[in-house]
């Protein structure tokens, strides 16, 4: 597509929201696969649905709804994108990553991203929230590829701190107050759709990979262009152990998601509430 079109339609989306909402929320909250539970906390809830907003593409994902949700978190304005779109449903990057421009261009500072995804590293338990500190794009595709925004970030941006040193300490600290079990590591971003073979797991591992899914990569990195600040939350629904791999459905998937789910819910809670 023509980046002056898509700047376009970029604008209208955004005025269209500016129009309907009654403030600016500074966080906005991207809930991956089988993890809309945090949905119900919001107070005085407005939804809006992707169908109704100009311009913006609508979501199909198993587990995802279309909707973004305006309203109270502990007295804090937010945006939750209730649905997010994937590489692998056959959209672009650039629709991927839709939503994170106007939330940049509405004036969202903080960006909390949350996914689903295989455990690789060799402790990690089923169940499990992990604090993302960092990524690798697998994904052999880029949302900045193309003529720059220069309006909307650099060229190059810098990605030496993509998810944020303080937010990652904040969200540890709370999660220890709170008694609940995080993990740290590094996300590896995959188109998908399938899951991987024994031999990726391997790689994954050996390139640092502490888990690995099929989304959030374009969105930080868009969200880094666009100078927010980021935190990133994985579910470890499934482990991938290439030695003992068991076959994988997305059903499990989703289950588990769950249960990790409920936990990263109260945290990104309390850290919404801190910040
Ligand atoms: N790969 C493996 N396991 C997963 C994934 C994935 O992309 N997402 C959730 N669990």
């Amino acid at each position: 597509m023509d980046i002056k079109e898509y700047v376009e339609r970029v604008n209208k989306a955004v005025e269209y929201l500016k129009n309907k909402i009654p403030e600016i929320p500074k966080i906005a909250i991207v809930l991956g696969s089988g993890l809309g539970g945090i949905a119900e906390a919001i107070e005085d809830p407005m939804t809006i649905s992707y169908k109704d907003i100009p311009g913006f593409p609508v979501s199909t994902a198993p587990g995802h709804k279309g909707e973004l949700v305006f309203g109270k978190l502990h007295d804090k304005f937010v945006v939750l994108m209730n649905g997010r779109f994937h590489y692998y449903e056959g959209y672009s990057m650039k629709e991927v990553t839709f939503p994170i421009r106007i939330f940049q261009l509405l004036g969202v500072e903080i960006l909390i991203v949350t996914n689903a995804a295989g455990g690789t590293n060799k402790d990690f338990e089923v169940g499990v929230p992990m604090i993302i500190t960092d990524h690798i794009n697998l994904m052999g595709d880029n949302p900045l590829l193309g003529p720059n925004v220069d309006e909307w970030g650099p060229r190059f941006p810098d990605m030496s701190e993509a998810y944020d040193k303080d937010l990652i300490k904040l969200a540890k600290t709370v999660a220890k107050e709170l008694g609940i079990k995080v993990y740290e590591g590094v996300y590896v971003g995959l188109a998908g759709p399938n899951f991987e073979t024994a031999a990726e797991y391997r790689m994954i591992r050996k390139i640092g990979g502490d888990a690995v899914g099929m989304s959030t990569v374009p969105e930080v990195i868009v969200a880094k262009h666009g100078g927010l600040k980021v935190l990133g939350f994985s579910a470890i629904t499934d482990i991938g152990d290439p030695d003992n791999l068991k076959p994988l459905t997305a059903e499990e998937v989703l289950e588990n998601a769950d249960r990790a789910g409920k936990a990263m819910a109260k945290i990104i809670s309390e850290v919404v509430r801190r910040l």
